[in-house]
């Protein structure tokens, strides 16, 4: 697994620096940190701040002037207070895995570390649901709900890696969420701490509930710009009793997408249904994976339920598959060659960032009918543009991580354009820029594509309600020019 908080060799697409926070108000406020949590919770030396600077986006990492190592809710509560006193801007992070640029602290300032509080603090067995610290990583959480059966469905590929922080902030999906949606989806209650230091408690530990607006939905997703989590109550599913995995292999991309298309118009519902074009399979062939020769793009179809159901379901999923076009349907014989399966599929994203010096990935969405036209565009803009271009991904939620990649620096000008054509092109398809990775810093600048001023604005204005000073995470969602960010 790679280094989660490296720093970047180098910017992919060159971008304008943000302004740095003003020194003196950065001294105050950490001479302030400094005492009220005591130093061995306030990291200043630079070496140390590197671990601090970036996520696992394309976005180049800037050092903070500071991190604070919370522990509690109280460390959150005073560090918020205090950096709203002296306007100082504070950039949560929690494993900082993200995609977006969502942690990485543009303006300098306070990182704001939530790692430290991993603590998984009730699973209600009878309730079906968990309490947990923002720090818990993800699969320590689907780990110790199951082994009380247990299921808690988010899965990005990431989830050895990730924290529930960082999941809350970009409402984090995976796989599964073709059946069974995304972290929003399951959560029930946060206690955050908003921009002045206020803790407050939003949501609910019950099934059902409409009090009041319903802030826990708007805050999954906020990227960690209106509050910081520190405890969330998440629903818990029962744990399936089986699971099967298939994988067909498809001589083309627009085959294997019209197949997707067939299969979710016919109401199935297997739990994932995930596609890779040709050039991701010739990137998992170069690693090793046995794959068929005659596979130039994959589907991996994934059902779960008690057994009965999930023998019936693979039958017709695969029937589907096969009248769609699948060369060969295969099952994966045994929890070890899934396992082989998933990893080949999760360890995409830092394949393919070998695959060139420069890699941007994106998250795109569409329709699901859309899919075959999707990909015919992406091959269009890439020909056109002389940019290499591949993508794989959720293709059941029409969720697919289109890359870019590229040797030269002189390519920069295409590799611009082509990610133009391709939000364009999602957006007249009926489509959204971001599935899953949240628009953070990489795709601010394309707001204004897929959304009008006046709900842009709206947006600017509830920031404001949370955040008056904007000291909270600035730099992220909204495109620069007309706001405070620093
Ligand atoms: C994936 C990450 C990039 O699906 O979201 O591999
Ligand atoms: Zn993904």
């Amino acid at each position: 697994m790679p280094d989660a908080r490296r720093i970047h060799s180098g910017s992919a697409l060159p971008r304008e620096a943000f302004p740095r926070a003003d020194a003196a108000r950065v001294e105050r406020a950490a001479i302030a940190l400094a005492r009220e949590l005591g130093d061995s919770k306030v990291i200043l030396e630079p070496e140390a701040l590197v671990a601090h600077a970036g996520d696992e986006s394309e976005q180049d990492p800037v050092l903070p002037d500071l991190a604070v190592l919370a522990s509690s809710p109280e460390d959150v509560a005073t560090t918020l207070r205090l950096a709203s006193l002296h306007e100082v801007p504070v950039t949560p992070r929690a494993a900082g895995t993200g995609k977006s640029g969502g942690a990485v602290p543009v303006c300098g300032g306070i990182a704001l570390s939530v790692l430290g509080m991993r603590q998984i603090e009730e699973i209600d067995v009878r309730e079906q649901l968990a309490v947990v610290g923002p720090g818990v990583i993800l699969k320590d959480l689907h780990d110790a709900v199951e082994a009380e059966g247990l299921f808690y469905p988010p899965d990005p590929n990431s989830l050895a890696s990730c924290a529930l922080g960082g999941n809350l902030a970009e409402n984090a999906g995976g796989p599964r969420a073709f059946k069974y949606g995304v972290t929003r989806d399951y959560t029930l209650g946060l206690e955050v701490v908003t921009a002045s230091g206020e803790r407050l408690a939003v949501g609910r530990r019950t099934r059902k509930g409409v009090t009041g607006y319903d802030l826990t939905a708007l805050l999954v997703g906020s990227e960690g710009t209106l509050a910081v989590t520190t405890r969330a109550t998440v629903r818990l599913l029962r744990r399936p009793e089986a699971t099967v995995t298939l994988l067909a292999y498809f001589s083309g991309i627009v085959d294997a997408m019209r197949a997707v298309e067939a299969i979710v118009a016919s109401g199935l519902v297997p739990r994932c249904i995930e596609v890779l074009d040709e050039r991701c399979v010739t990137a998992i062939r170069g690693e090793g994976g046995p794959l068929d020769d005659r596979a130039a793009a994959l589907v991996i179809l994934e059902c779960d339920g008690s057994t009965s159901e999930v023998e019936r379901q693979m039958a017709e999923v695969g029937e589907r598959a096969t009248d769609g076009g699948a060369l060969e349907v295969l099952v994966a014989q045994s929890a070890a060659q899934r396992e082989r399966l998933w990893e080949a599929r999760r360890q995409l994203s830092y394949v393919t960032r070998r695959m060139a010096r420069w890699k941007i990935s994106e998250d795109v969405v569409v329709p699901r009918m859309q899919l075959a036209k999707l990909v015919g565009e992406v091959r269009r803009i890439g020909e056109r543009e002389g940019v290499t271009m591949l993508s794989y991904g959720h293709a059941g939620d029409g969720n697919l991580h289109v890359n870019l990649l590229w040797d030269d620096e002189e390519h920069v000008p295409r590799v611009e354009r082509a990610l133009d054509a391709l939000f364009r092109s999602v957006v007249a398809l009926g489509g959204t820029l971001s599935g899953e990775h949240g628009i953070g810093t990489s795709k601010a600048q394309y707001l204004p594509l897929e959304q009008g001023d006046g709900l842009i604005e709206l947006q600017r204005r509830m920031k404001a309600a949370f955040d008056p000073r904007g000291i909270l995470n600035p730099g992220k969602i909204f495109p620069r020019g007309r706001h405070r960010s620093c």
